[in-house]
């Protein structure tokens, strides 16, 4: 084969068909940044939104440096993997002290910040300052399968290593920015998953999956485990008087660490007595806890689901109006829906509050 033929026909293909994406119209470090920090674990068109967002409230390292946390969370809720954005900001108060607030032009430097791995900090060296650096994410981990026609695992660390190690070796020096990203192009555009549009292809005649026929077959991943599913009961309290819905924050460690949530609790595992139950039967403990005086009519809502990546909660939920006698406790607060927008709310609650809210007219 080829290499350098390979990559020109890449390139030239790239130059024609790439999207115009915001990140792609700068070439600001902490910009690019920010978009592969997002685009990790999130596609392209959810991602556009939330990058401008993003940019638009902290457009330098020193604005998001100096966030509060809760405020970068609040910009990040509904795009998940929290741990991405605690890390970036931390990243940001790091680079902003340490290194005058620039983006480090070293592999090493940039790597060693929180939330950086080795994905990003190709991608960011690469895109931003033009290293020659490979950055390869699951769309190119296929492209690489198939035009190579390795039919190991590509989920094991060993078929990684040895697909960087091809990658580097086509590497263009002076552009590898651009080569980067018109391999994950291609994943996304062409080379994708499930139907391969081989027929559109630029670099179709180098690629050995398509002349063995083996498109179909590679990447071979091993089966996932499933996830476990639990099943959990939330609450939705509506106050009688001016239609405020308790919620509370969650600690500062573990999943959703930090991120408001309505109250809830696992049908599983959970300690007797429960707070409440699944038929809205409330326990009159925890109800004066949290200032409730009485609970006038109620209603269920249909279940709702959210996964995450290693389990799945089915969450049912039990609507009551409620009349306080005090303010709810730390970490509860009675919240309206001004309040909800600039909370960092996590996106199966903000889901079933606007259900409730679209329900009840509240
Ligand atoms: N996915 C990850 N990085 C990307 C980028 N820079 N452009 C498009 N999709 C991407």
């Amino acid at each position: 084969m080829h290499d350098g033929d390979m990559t020109t026909a890449l390139m030239e293909w790239y130059a024609r068909a790439r999207r115009d994406l915001p990140w792609r119209r700068t070439h600001d470090p902490y910009a690019i940044w920010v978009s592969e920090t997002m685009l990790q674990q999130t596609r392209v068109d959810t991602a556009i939104p939330y990058f401008l967002r993003f940019m638009e409230r902290f457009p330098h390292i020193r604005s998001l440096a100096h966030a509060h946390e809760d405020d970068v969370l609040a910009l990040w809720a509904g795009l998940g993997y929290y741990a991405r954005a605690r890390a970036l900001h931390r990243a940001a108060q790091y680079v902003s002290a340490q290194h005058q607030g620039v983006v480090p032009a070293d592999y090493a430097q940039f790597a060693a910040l929180p939330g950086v791995g080795a994905y990003t900090a190709g991608a960011v060296m690469s895109i931003a300052y033009g290293l020659p650096y490979a950055a390869i994410d699951a769309n190119v981990l296929r492209v690489c399968a198939r035009i190579h026609a390795i039919e190991d695992d590509i989920t094991r660390t060993k078929t990684k290593q040895y697909i960087a190690q091809l990658q580097r070796a086509l590497l263009p020096p002076h552009d590898a920015g651009t080569f980067n990203q018109a391999m994950m192009e291609l994943g996304a555009l062409i080379c994708t998953a499930r139907s391969p549009q081989c027929g559109a292809c630029p670099v179709r005649s180098y690629c050995r999956a398509h002349a063995h026929g083996r498109t179909g077959d590679i990447p071979y991943k091993k089966a996932k485990k499933n996830p476990r599913s639990e099943r959990r009961c939330a609450i939705v309290c509506i106050r009688e008087d001016d239609g405020r819905i308790l919620m509370r924050q969650r600690g500062a460690s573990g999943l959703l660490s930090r991120m408001w949530e309505l109250p809830h609790v696992s049908l599983e595992h959970e300690e007797e007595p429960m707070p409440w139950s699944i038929d809205g039967a409330i326990n009159p403990q925890w109800q004066e806890h949290v200032g409730i005086a009485r609970l006038t009519h109620g209603t269920a809502l249909a279940m709702f689901v959210h996964r995450f990546t290693h389990r799945i909660w089915q969450m049912d939920v039990v609507v009551r109006h409620a009349v306080v006698h005090r303010d709810a406790p730390s970490p509860y607060a009675w919240v309206d829906e001004q309040q909800r927008a600039s909370l960092a709310v996590a996106a199966l609650f903000d889901r079933i509050v606007a259900s409730v809210r679209a329900d009840h007219r509240v």
